[in-house]
């Protein structure tokens, strides 16, 4: 490849990104928004970015751009254009979130690789006589599912003793969550046990509340818990994410549901100790490479021969919401506000409720479904959405809650709806009408059991 090639190729790749969102009036136009998501399944209402997120041609190009330049001459990728792209997303990345130093992030796959670092790190703490049987590591109740398992393997199996949070929900506000934090942080300290690691979600997964992640470490750091890990798999791109301002010691996001980038990569911060030691110097991907002990940052950037390109597009990522009016702020305010308004219309139409107030809420929004709908379990949260699906070409999560003792005639499924700069008032009103239509057929979910 000859130098212009390559040249041309990191413009096309980004290397010259505006760093800023565009100020003048030539703003993406929305015959340019359906085109760069014209290979999203016309049929269907897809309401859920939350799971999969979505990734705009523009940014598949770049990526096809770098798989092309790996698969022409993989010998000069490997050893002049890898590494310096990888850099180049950190160091985006770094400025994006706020962090200190770019040493600060390390690019992984995804959310659960990042949570495997972290916990096989506590496990080691635990098998090496830093932490004593019993230690505890907290985690929210609706922590992510994966996350859990993670725990079970890395804590649990270590001698950890891992301790939940409820969590109300419906929820109406922080205090209800900063209550129930410090309670569970109680029973943790309970019996002269120490608090050596709690996690916690930025935003949850099922069902989707944004946490108050700020005022919980604060609780943390007065309480005297050792290290928190935020796993914030869906943040950037959906909430305000700012190392400084969070002040965590490990925070996790992926890049792949809410910031436009194809599956997958994630960043994990690992904030710099007081002394500026290398971040992650202790930390270790869990795939042993070449690099092992140069620091994670340096680990994840080489976990042996695979494709990369996901972790390249990042300056593709920037441009890609730079041409939006306000970029990334400005997608995600237009986010929130039409996944609020779409929420309560669905609410008002459905005769239900939000499951949290908006301002506890990100770009996702959990409606109440009609209670005679008859959702009596996760397995019918799933059927449902498999039925919508199958049916009526809507793609929702649903979310089983059980009824407290006592409470009769309660909403028990909630929808989780996404918005993002692709979606259409039309794919509400889709959902919106499905479900009216389940209801006057008199539709319950009995009728999926057999299934
Ligand atoms: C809170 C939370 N943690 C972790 C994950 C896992 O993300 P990934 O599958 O990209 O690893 C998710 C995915 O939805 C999540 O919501």
């Amino acid at each position: 490849m000859s130098s212009t090639t390559i040249h041309e190729n990191n413009h096309h790749n980004g290397s010259h990104i505006p760093k800023k969102p565009k100020l003048s009036s030539t703003f993406i136009t929305p015959s340019e928004i359906e085109s760069e998501f014209g290979h999203h399944d016309a049929a269907v209402a897809r309401i859920n970015n939350g799971s999969f997120g979505c990734c705009p041609a523009s940014i598949l190009a770049a990526q096809r751009r770098w798989q092309l330049q790996y698969l022409r001459q993989p010998d000069h990728f490997y050893f002049n254009d890898l590494q310096s792209g990888i850099l180049q997303s950190r160091t985006l990345i770094k400025d994006l979130v706020n962090a200190d130093h770019v040493n600060e992030i390390s690019i992984v796959d995804n959310a659960t690789t990042a949570a495997a670092i972290v916990l096989q790190h506590t496990a080691w703490n635990f098998r090496e006589g830093k932490f004593q049987k019993g230690d505890v590591v907290l985690m929210l109740h609706y922590a992510y599912g994966a996350v859990k398992k993670s725990m079970e393997a890395y804590v649990t199996r270590a001698g950890g003793n891992v301790v939940e949070v409820p969590l109300p929900f419906p929820v109406n506000s922080n205090d209800e969550i900063v209550s129930e934090f410090r309670k569970a942080l109680e029973r943790g300290k309970s019996n002269g046990n120490r608090v050596r690691l709690a996690v916690i979600d930025h935003v949850t997964s099922m069902p989707c509340v944004v946490i108050p992640v700020k005022e919980l470490i604060q609780i943390c750091r007065e309480e005297g818990v050792d290290q928190v890990f935020v796993d914030a798999a869906h943040s950037i791109g959906c909430t305000d994410v700012d190392m400084k301002e969070i002040g965590a010691d490990f925070y996790t996001s992926n890049l792949h549901k809410w910031f436009f980038c194809p599956p997958s990569i994630a960043f994990l911060y690992t904030r710099r100790n007081l002394k500026g030691t290398d971040p992650g110097s202790d930390l270790h991907h869990p795939v042993v490479s070449h690099e092992y002990g140069n620091g994670l940052a340096v680990e994840s950037a080489w976990i042996g021969t695979r494709d990369y390109s996901a972790q390249l597009v990042v300056p593709a990522a920037v441009e890609f919401v730079n041409r939006f009016e306000g970029g990334i702020e400005g997608i995600k305010k237009r986010n929130h506000e039409a996944v609020v308004e779409m929420g309560e219309m669905l609410a008002k139409a459905w005769g239900t409720r939000l499951g949290s107030p908006p301002h506890m809420c990100a770009s996702m929004v959990m409606v109440g479904l009609p209670a005679c709908l008859g959702i009596g379990s996760d397995s019918d949260a799933l059927k449902l959405r498999t039925h919508l699906r199958d049916a009526f070409g809507v793609e929702v999560p649903i979310y089983y809650r059980s009824p407290r003792e006592g409470e009769v005639g309660v909403v028990t499924g909630y929808a989780r709806i996404s918005h993002q700069v692709y979606n259409k008032v039309d794919d509400y009103y889709k959902f919106r009408d499905a479900v009216n239509q389940l209801v006057q057929n008199g539709f319950t979910c009995v009728v999926l059991s057999s299934d």
